[in-house]
């Protein structure tokens, strides 16, 4: 039900793609859960066919994950982690390496899948460092592939003349009421995938009475109209809920077909920020 994408990390001097690892385009987001829901919100997931999970340093709950895996029947290699360095702690080539292994500690597993640099350090001087040891921490093997979080289109401007291999994924809020063509294709053109997050706008227009106007016409519900939006501009995107029934609500998005109401849809831009905006800083 869930399709798959091919994430790839090109060469920062020949624009040649290095290598290629597969993943699923639809996850669980597991932002303010705390220990307890975090864990059973994912057993839940994986048993209704979820296989990708996004945690965070900075969401307290990478313990949590890598329990939730270990007590699931689903084995390791068929789950996809990702996980964020926390922007405090972007702030040099040691603190990364040292960062990367600690959340591989606290989930408990020999290795990241994604490994995300969670928004641009805000210590401009230090981005090519901490850059240079997230492409160590792939090179060694603590995670297969490395990407970036809240970079806009500057911050991977300047990527091409630090990195020597740019990021395989730019993780950004995107939705029906922010849907970004502009920073998705500035992703794109650096040969990453982008990764949307909140697509719900942090469940801030689940009501809004215009997408149920649109999900009333598919046979959807609104959360299912607009995860179906942000899936089928080709990002990867990450619902969070801890509700075991949205959960599945959430995965069942997948099988609407939105298609014919795109004009529906461009009428809901509206450059709504849910919460925080790294991607036009300095
Ligand atoms: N890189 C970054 O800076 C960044 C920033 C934000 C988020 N993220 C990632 O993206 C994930 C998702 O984003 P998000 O957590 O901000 O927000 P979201 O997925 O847009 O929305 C989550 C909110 O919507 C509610 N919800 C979920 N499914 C629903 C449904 N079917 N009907 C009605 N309400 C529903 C949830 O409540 P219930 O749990 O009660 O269902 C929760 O309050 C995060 O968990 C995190 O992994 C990354």
């Amino acid at each position: 039900m869930v399709d798959s994408v091919t994430i790839g990390h090109t060469d920062a001097e020949d624009g040649s793609k290095l290598f290629e690892i597969v993943m699923p385009r639809f996850g669980l987001g597991v932002w303010q859960m705390d220990k307890n829901e975090c864990k059973s919100s994912i057993i839940h997931a994986l048993n209704q066919g979820y296989r990708l999970i996004d945690t965070a340093t900075a969401y307290g709950n990478e313990e949590a994950v890598g329990e939730a895996i270990r007590e699931s029947s689903i084995p390791r290699e068929e789950i996809f982690i990702v996980t964020k360095l926390r922007r405090v702690h972007a702030t040099g080539y040691d603190e990364t390496l040292q960062r990367c292994r600690e959340s591989l500690a606290l989930l408990g597993l020999d290795y990241i899948d994604l490994y995300l640099v969670h928004a641009p350090p805000e210590d401009i001087s230090a981005r090519e460092d901490v850059w240079n040891a997230m492409e160590e921490c792939m090179k060694i093997g603590l995670t297969r592939a490395i990407g970036v979080s809240n970079y806009g289109a500057a911050h991977l401007r300047d990527m091409r003349d630090y990195a020597t291999i740019l990021p395989s994924v730019n993780q950004i809020e995107i939705h029906p009421w922010l849907q970004r063509p502009e920073l998705r294709k500035a992703t794109i053109d650096i040969g990453a995938i982008p990764m949307g997050y909140s697509p719900l706008a942090r469940g801030q227009k689940v009501n809004d009475v215009n997408i149920e106007k649109i999900a009333n016409s598919i046979g959807c519900t609104s959360a299912q109209a607009a995860i179906k939006w942000v899936y089928d501009t080709g990002a990867i995107t990450i619902p969070k809920s801890s509700n075991p029934n949205r959960i599945i609500e959430n995965l069942q998005s997948l099988n609407f077909d939105i298609s014919g109401f795109e004009k529906e849809f461009n009428l809901l831009e509206e450059s709504y920020i849910s919460g925080w905006d790294p991607t036009t800083e300095p």
